[in-house]
């Protein structure tokens, strides 16, 4: 990987660039910010983890946070505003329904506030106070919600006081600025903290996800009274970065639970019900009606796809007000355990988030993962490895699922269709790692142990935090760590696999190059982990003439000949440059 001057890929078009740079630093994130709101965003503060870690006091567990999350969104509404407006008569007008607690501003097809009143009353005297428009020529379907359009009832005469407000950030920032940040860093350490910094999901961000999460509840409320829409995944399990979908579960489990204790005497009520064949038919008919419901009657749900016949059926849509992707699935409480096993490893130790996102940021800039579904890793993968990578340390920075487990008490007790999904859940009983290792250590003995695990024999297992003998042919295991019959990542072709070997052989050997480990004086060459991100101009020849110039550690030059050597996934091309797919 040949060092590039931060400045000349100010300087030049990405056109330009291809001819010295084989991967377009363009993938290496989606949805790049503006310029303004990059000086926005230094003002900022961000954090996804709200455990209260810091300064001794008792850390939240996933429910807690869960439960807090959602009862701010309930008192909260989401307005579309004209994009000049005075903010204090704003403030001082909505405040006839009651004291706010909090407001942002943000834009996604114009200007956007999100208002959090103190009491959820204020929500329903605001919707009492609000008519629904006459619209000309078309109809307007009069539905009740808590999605707003503010007017001005005097929009040619604008006062004085109207000006453009200052908005909060929802986008990464963009592939130039992030290299320009990693290249001015202290210390690999440094670039992986700021990496973690600059992609983690903000406060704001993460109160827009589970106010849409609420606003899909109201909906399908109107035919599941006490339904509960909650946010899984990347939002909440701390390894969002900016930009990532929203995963949603409509969980209809708690209607009828608190009814179910109130019977007495000799009789019991029960609610006349439709019958279906099966839970996989009742779950098809219950996300038909919601996706007609949100694709009818939903403001700012576009594109509403019903996927019903994937195998976790769901519905995806784009929720404009927010500008996030969504994706509602139902019968899914696997997947929500997995998120709180997740956001546990991501709140024991503070370099296991720092770590995900390097990795996670890595595989997105060279193209091993993709929004598209396909044969590639995907992110949740790609965090079971780094889990388990932890786990294999010594001593271990992360403990197994197994111990886990033996820290649960009765009330931490769980099953999930047969499966048992029982760990701890109360953070404060797990003793923090004694292991010292850095960032930057890590980080390279990360690709040196995936670059030569042996995948073709051994299955990764965060259960038992050991390789396992693989009990299928798939190229890739990973042991889902609930449904243990299951291989999260059977998806994965041997050629997606190879690529990932190939640079993660490449990545350990970079990082072992004497240039590439520390700051360049003059800071603008790409260095550490701003030199893994950017496009490889490896080929097999130039890295043997280096290796050869200076010698580095036998092991590296053994994974230098295993690059080599290794099968026609790593053929060079006639011009001896490496062939390395940019195909999303
Ligand atoms: P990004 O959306 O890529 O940021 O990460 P994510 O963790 O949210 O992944 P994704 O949206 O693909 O999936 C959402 C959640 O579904 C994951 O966090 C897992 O809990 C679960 N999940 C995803 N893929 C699998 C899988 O192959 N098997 C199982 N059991 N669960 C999965
Ligand atoms: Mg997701």
């Amino acid at each position: 990987m040949a060092a590039r001057a931060v400045g000349l890929l100010a300087s030049l078009p990405l056109c330009a660039q291809r001819s010295q740079v084989l991967r377009p630093i363009h993938r290496l994130l989606s949805c790049p910010r503006t310029v303004a709101a990059e000086s926005k965003r230094e003002e900022q503060s961000s954090g996804s983890v709200e455990t209260g870690s810091e300064g001794g006091t008792p850390k939240k567990t996933f429910s807690e946070v869960q439960k807090e999350r959602r009862e701010q969104a309930q008192r909260t509404v989401l307005i579309h505003c004209p994009n000049k407006i005075s903010v204090k008569k704003f403030l001082k007008y909505l405040s006839q329904h009651g004291p706010i607690n909090n407001h942002f501003f943000y834009e996604s097809f114009g200007l956007y506030a999100v208002v959090e009143f103190c009491q959820k009353e204020s929500v329903t005297s605001l919707q009492n106070g609000t008519r629904t428009p006459s619209m000309g020529t078309e109809a307007a379907i009069p539905f009740r919600s808590r999605v707003f359009n503010l007017k001005t009832k005097n929009p040619s005469n604008p006062t004085s006081e109207q000006s453009r407000v200052q908005c909060s950030i929802h986008a990464p920032p963009s592939s130039k600025k992030l290299l320009e940040l990693l290249c001015y860093a202290e210390s690999i350490d440094d670039q992986l903290n700021t990496l973690l910094k600059e992609l983690q999901l903000t406060e704001e961000n993460t109160k827009l996800r589970y106010l849409t999460c609420s606003l899909i509840e109201d909906i399908a409320a109107a035919y599941f009274l006490d339904c509960t829409v909650r946010p899984f995944g990347s939002s909440v399990n701390s390894f969002g970065k900016l930009g990532c979908d929203l995963d949603m579960f409509l969980d209809l489990d708690e209607i009828g639970k608190f009814s179910a204790n109130k019977t007495s005497g000799n009789f019991l009520m029960e609610f006349q019900v439709k019958n279906v064949p099966s839970e996989r038919i009742a779950t098809q008919k219950i996300l038909s009606v919601i996706g007609e419901c949100l694709d009818h009657f939903g403001p700012g749900c576009v594109g509403v796809q019903k996927i019903l016949n994937a195998r976790c059926p769901l519905v995806r849509f784009s929720h404009q007000a927010s500008g996030f992707q969504c994706d509602l699935t139902t019968n899914n409480r696997i997947a929500l355990k997995s998120s709180e096993l997740l956001y546990i490893y991501g709140a024991l130790d503070s370099r296991v988030r720092a770590l995900v996102f390097s990795i996670r940021c890595w595989a997105r800039a060279h193209s091993l993962t993709s929004s598209i579904p396909g044969s590639w890793i995907t992110n949740f993968s790609l965090t079971m490895m780094v889990i388990f990578f932890l786990q294999r340390r010594s001593p271990p920075i992360l403990p197994t699922l197994d111990s886990l487990k033996t820290l649960a008490d009765a009330e931490d007790k769980c099953v999930i269709e047969g499966h048992n999904c029982t760990f701890v859940r109360d953070l404060n009983k797990i003793k923090p790692s004694g292991n010292t290792e850095t960032l930057e250590l890590l980080l390279k003995e990360f690709f040196e142990y995936f670059g030569n695990f042996a995948f073709n024999k051994n299955s990764i297992n965060i259960r038992q935090g050991r390789e396992q003998n693989k009990p299928e042919s798939s190229p890739l295991h990973i042991q889902n760590p609930f449904e243990t019959s299951l291989n999260i990542s059977k998806n994965v072709s041997q050629s997606q696999l190879q690529k990932f070997v190939d640079l993660a052989r490449e990545s350990a050997w970079i990082l072992n190059q004497e240039d590439k480990d520390r700051p360049s004086s003059s800071r603008s060459q790409p260095w550490g982990l701003a030199a893994l991100l950017l496009p490889s101009v490896v080929n097999s020849a130039s890295l043997a003439e280096r290796v050869r110039k200076k010698p580095a550690s036998e092991r590296i030059k053994s994974l230098l000949e295993s690059i080599k050597s290794s099968g026609p996934e790593n053929a060079t091309s006639t011009n001896g440059k490496r062939t390395v797919s940019t195909q999303a």
